[in-house]
Formats: C-alpha cells, structure tokens, sequence
C-alpha cells in the first residue's frame, strides 16, 4: 500500500500531539507536587486535636539531619503556629525538606504559601500532607483560600526560612527560682532551668543567668524530643544583701525574676 507522504507526516505529526498532551496532563497532576486531600489521608478527631499526636504540641520537630516535621492547626481565623498575632511564625532552616502536616479544627480553610505552589484544602478530621523543601533563607505568607467565615480575609501567617545557624529548637520551659523568691545571705540562690529540644539528637545548649553583678554560664546537654533541667547556684555573698534582678537566657529566650538575699533574721514580713 502506497501512503502518502504528506499523510505520513500528519500522521507522524498528530502523534507527537497526543503524547504532548498526555505528558502535559500529567506533569500537571503529578509533576508540580500540587496536593489534593483525598479520602485515603489519615483522619483526626477536629475537636479532639489536643490528643492527636503530633497536633496535641503544633509546630516544628527535627526528624532527620535535614528533615523536619511541621505539624498547623486551621482554624477561624489563623494558624497555630503561624498566626503572627496569636502564636509565632513558623520557622524552619535553609536547606532543609519540610513535610507539613495540616488539619483543620473548625471548618474548611487553605494552608497556601504565597508565591509557590504549595497550595493545600484544609478539610476538618482529614491531615493534608506535603513535602517541600526550602534552599534559601526567605519569608512567605500563608494564606486561606476558602472562603471561611467573615474573617476569612484576615485568616494569614508566616512562614520564615532561616539560615543554619540562626536556627534552633530549643525552649526555656521555665525556671525555678528559691523558694518565695528570697535566700537568706551566705547560702546559695539555686536555680532549675528547664529547657525542652525539638531536636532529632543530643545537642547542647549553653545557659546563661546573670544575677546582680555576677553572672553564670553553664551548658545543658538535651536529648533529642526531650527535656532536661540544669540547676545554677549562686552564691549570694558575692551577691549582698538586698533585691537583685536575674535573668535566665537560653539561645533568643528570656525567663526574669527577682531574688531577695536577705541578712540574718531578716524576714519579708513587717
Ligand atoms: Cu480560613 Cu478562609
């Protein structure tokens, strides 16, 4: 059979067609990473967040050497965290993959970066999952794009990629100052820092008290999604008698307070 050969050249023309349309189509389902919730996601309790694992304690946790695990509420009209009046904003290192886990307390909201195509529906009882990773240090605003309620326009947060080393998820749980903040002259003012890593591993962090004029610098080893106390004693003769200001510092957290060193009986009470 004799074809052509202008047919030929349709024929072979409509062909690269139909593949480009199919390599299309499904570069844009599957290539960009556009997520869509879908019924084989894991479900949640909305009401009940505070006991489901991961959402009982939102934000980020370390789960490998660059890989972390951020976990948001949605809710009317904010995310925790994110949400820059309510909570803080995330944040995450550069150079790290990022998987967010999103769920919804209340009604359908958006978990949507602006500016890239992370872009997911936040359904209640349903965990919408994504990975993204983050090169460079930068801010993105988060933005609900479902209509959620009258304040559906003021529903935002943000998310901040910072560098390595400006990084760290540490947190000053509180410290224990001497009993009723008073500690008589000549003994020791003893302090209990307790200071929780959202970690993968044992890191160390070094703790700071300034009390008065002296101050005390000390590191704490915390293992990884774990606390760990670290006791400061100060010894109040350097002090003197009198009120003294103290501060505990860990990394960017602050924890203040006031100690009496009182002089033999000496007491508070008139
Ligand atoms: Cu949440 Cu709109």
């Amino acid at each position: 059979m004799h074809v052509h050969q202008y047919e030929k050249l349709w024929l072979g023309a409509a062909l690269v067609l139909i593949v480009a349309i199919i390599a299309t189509i499904t570069y844009g389902t599957v290539g960009l990473g556009i997520a869509m919730v879908d019924d084989s996601e894991e479900t949640v309790n909305p009401s009940n967040l505070g006991e489901v694992e991961g959402f009982d304690d939102p934000g980020v946790t370390q789960v490998g050497e660059n890989e972390y695990d951020v976990h948001v509420i949605a809710f009317q009209f904010g995310y925790e965290p994110g949400d820059e009046q309510l909570f803080e904003p995330i944040e995450v290192p550069e150079d790290s993959t990022v998987n967010f886990y999103v769920t919804s307390s209340d009604v359908i909201h958006s978990f949507s970066l602006v500016g890239t195509n992370v872009n997911t529906m936040v359904i209640p009882g349903e965990v919408a999952t994504m990975t993204v990773e983050f090169d460079e240090p930068g801010e993105y605003g988060i933005v609900c794009n479902e209509y959620c309620g009258p304040d559906h326009h003021n529903m935002e947060g943000k998310l901040e990629v910072v560098p390595e080393d400006e990084f760290h998820l540490f947190e000053l749980e509180g410290v224990e100052a001497p009993e009723d903040d008073e500690v008589e002259l000549g003994a020791d003012a003893t302090f209990t820092a307790t200071v929780s890593s959202d970690h993968h591993d044992e890191r160390i962090v070094p703790v700071t008290l300034e009390i008065g004029e002296e101050t005390l610098e000390e590191e704490l080893a915390v293992g990884g999604d774990a606390s760990a106390d670290l006791e400061l004693a100060v010894d109040t003769d350097a002090l003197g008698a009198g009120e003294h200001d103290w501060t505990v510092t860990i990394e960017d957290e602050t924890a203040d307070g006031q100690l009496a060193v009182l002089e033999e009986n000496e007491t508070t009470e008139e």
